[in-house]
């Protein structure tokens, strides 16, 4: 197990972006992505870190783009200490030890485009939601009679805009594909579905749903290619083939036992959060090292 990191320091070298989870260095033609061990639930960064998340986060991903490298060309470069050390050496950077335990990914920088590539294979969350009022999601109609958690007649694209506060907001596929060139939204679309379909096959095989995920995607020499982080607990909805019970909320992942705790707490969900207690801690990190294993088949590295 490594240390719990909350926030990265890379001396000579600041952030350009300290997300809720990660934090991002530029090095010009490249990104450094350092997952922390940060947790939000509730839409508020908890005081507590989480054992090994970061790695996990880390990990996963770059297992993934691995994996769906022949359907989707991705920012992926790597995430071997040695190598991200021997990068940041050449510009005369110092990598602490705590960024070489695997939590790091130095990826291709690219264009972002200004969409979250959202799909669905079950219905939940802000799916479910619309669903309730207006019996369809991003302007796709859905059969009627259908519960939070039930599967999907097929998995369906729904993006939504990237908000800089609070929530993102589900859109029309038309608006998208008038926000950018038609043929790169077209081509994000399938390659989102496509991929979407093959993870999704591959983790039933090892019972887990993967409910729905979000991807992102980038111009980079003129091509699209995948960005950000890739079917990771933080990026979708996993459950466990097991104990799938549509009709109401099912059990996650990652954060079910921190959110179950803030119930518990009495929090109102306003800033600060309180602290997670070590058992919530430690129950939640083994839930993350276990997905990986489900996932990968293997121990983290
Ligand atoms: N290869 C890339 N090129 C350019 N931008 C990238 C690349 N990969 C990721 N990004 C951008 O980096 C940012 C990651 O920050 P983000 O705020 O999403 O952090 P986070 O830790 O996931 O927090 P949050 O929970 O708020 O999403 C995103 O805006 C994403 O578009
Ligand atoms: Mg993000």
């Amino acid at each position: 197990m490594s240390s719990v990191l909350l926030s990265s320091e890379l001396p000579g070298l600041e952030p350009i972006l300290r997300g809720k989870v990660r934090d991002v260095y530029d090095l010009d033609y490249h990104l450094l992505i350092v997952a922390t061990d940060r947790i939000s639930a509730y839409d508020s960064i908890l005081p507590t870190g989480i054992p090994d998340k970061g790695r996990v986060l880390t990990q996963l991903s770059a297992f993934w783009f691995e994996q769906l490298r022949s359907l989707c060309p991705s920012h992926y470069i790597s995430v071997d200490p040695e190598q991200i050390q021997d990068v940041l050496l050449a510009r005369k950077l110092e990598i602490p030890e705590e960024l070489l335990e695997g939590r790091c990914m130095l990826v291709t920088r690219a264009r972002a485009l200004p969409v979250e590539c959202v799909v669905r294979g079950y219905l939940d969350g802000s799916a479910w939601r619309e669903y309730q009022t207006s019996g369809s999601i991003c302007g796709i109609r859905l059969p009627e009679g259908l519960k939070q958690g039930s599967r999907l007649p097929e998995p369906i694209f729904t993006p939504a805009t990237k908000a800089t506060t609070g929530h993102d907001e589900n859109i029309p596929e038309s608006r998208m594909f008038r926000m950018m060139e038609p043929g790169l939204a077209k081509q994000a679309k399938e390659i989102s579905l496509a991929v979407y379909n093959a993870a999704a096959e591959y983790a039933q095989d090892r019972g887990v749903i993967i409910a729905d995920t979000n991807f992102e995607y980038g111009v980079f020499q003129e091509s699209l290619i995948m960005i950000d982080e890739c079917l990771t607990p933080d990026s979708s909805r996993f459950w466990d083939a097991a104990r799938w019970e549509p009709g109401g909320p099912q059990p996650s992942y990652d954060k079910q036992f921190v959110r179950d705790y803030l119930d518990r707490s009495g929090w109102n969900h306003e800033p600060p959060a309180p602290p997670l207690p070590a058992d919530v801690t430690e129950r939640t990190a083994e839930k993350y090292r276990q997905i990986y294993r489900r996932l990968t088949d293997s121990e983290l590295p």
